[in-house]
């Protein structure tokens, strides 16, 4: 149109190879489950990748399967604001920043041990805003931050009462963020259940069970796999014009 614009801020959406080629990509929780398969397919499609977790031992083994994209890895808790941003800060400037870190207990909450609950919040309420507090001075203006919220948020039990709670907090937290720090683009992934380490505290059968009941209540008849949500992961990440918003890769959870 005429006397229009024609230049912004964020970058025009290319296709997802192209958009991360070169790009440094940072993934809390990049040791496991859904930040782990995010990590492999950002360095698939040519990203530098940086993960952080707790445990070292997990970190190592997938920083060393990123082989020559991997960007090495950081052993810290998301409650540890200093450790947060002294990693971020060690690699200069980030592109994108994806955050599925966290360590869940459910129970109703009278059940939950006091370290239960201090755990949920380190993972899911400081560890975003430690990443927030430093990401004007690290994610270039064009980068993305990618938080994970997830279906408790709208479909409540008694054992999520806590966690659903986060949930909801961060997708508001998100498109806040989203306007403070602009141009950069904060995004929420809410993902339904999917098959991770997540759930592997459960034994065998009651995990089995738990993934058929929650299948034959979906409409696509199964659960998320962790290809499901990386698949999404970069598409949020590497789409410049998708900004302060939820995601929902949940099977249709939210419509049942
Ligand atoms: N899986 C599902 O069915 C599901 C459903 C809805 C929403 N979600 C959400 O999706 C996100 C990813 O879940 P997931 O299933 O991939 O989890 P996961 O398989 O349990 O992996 C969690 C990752 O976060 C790290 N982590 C946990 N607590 C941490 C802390 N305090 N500081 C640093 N790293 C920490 C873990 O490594 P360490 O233990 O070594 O630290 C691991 O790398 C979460 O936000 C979860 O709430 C999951």
């Amino acid at each position: 149109m005429a006397g229009m614009p024609t230049s912004v801020a964020s970058p025009p959406t290319l296709a997802i190879a192209e958009a991360l080629h070169g790009k440094l990509v940072f993934v809390f929780g990049g040791s496991a489950g859904m930040g782990e398969a995010i990590a492999r397919l950002a360095a698939d499609n040519g990203a530098r990748v940086a993960i952080a977790a707790r445990s070292r031992d997990r970190l190592a083994a997938v920083s060393e399967n990123l082989g020559a994209q991997s960007a090495g890895y950081h052993c810290l808790d998301m409650g540890d604001e200093a450790a947060v941003g002294a990693a971020l800060r060690s690699h200069g400037s980030i592109d994108h920043i994806v955050v599925t870190a966290a360590s869940l207990s459910f129970r109703p909450s009278d059940r939950l041990e006091r370290a239960e609950i201090e755990a949920m919040l380190n993972s899911k309420f400081w560890g975003p805003l430690h990443v927030a507090r430093v990401a004007k001075s690290v994610l270039s203006a064009q980068g993305s931050i990618t938080l994970f919220s997830g279906v408790a948020a709208y479909r409540q039990t008694a054992d999520t009462a806590v966690l659903g709670g986060l949930n909801l907090y961060l997708e508001s937290f998100a498109a806040g963020l989203a306007l403070d720090l602009a141009p950069r683009r904060v995004n929420v992934i809410s993902p339904g259940i999917t098959d991770t380490s997540l759930w592997s505290r459960q034994d065998e059968a009651t995990r089995a069970d738990f993934y058929a009941r929650v299948a034959g209540d979906l409409p696509v008849r199964r659960i998320g796999s962790v290809a499901d949500i990386a698949h999404a992961a970069l598409a949020v990440m590497s789409n410049g014009f998708i900004n302060g918003t939820v995601v929902n890769v949940d099977g249709g959870a939210r419509i049942v």
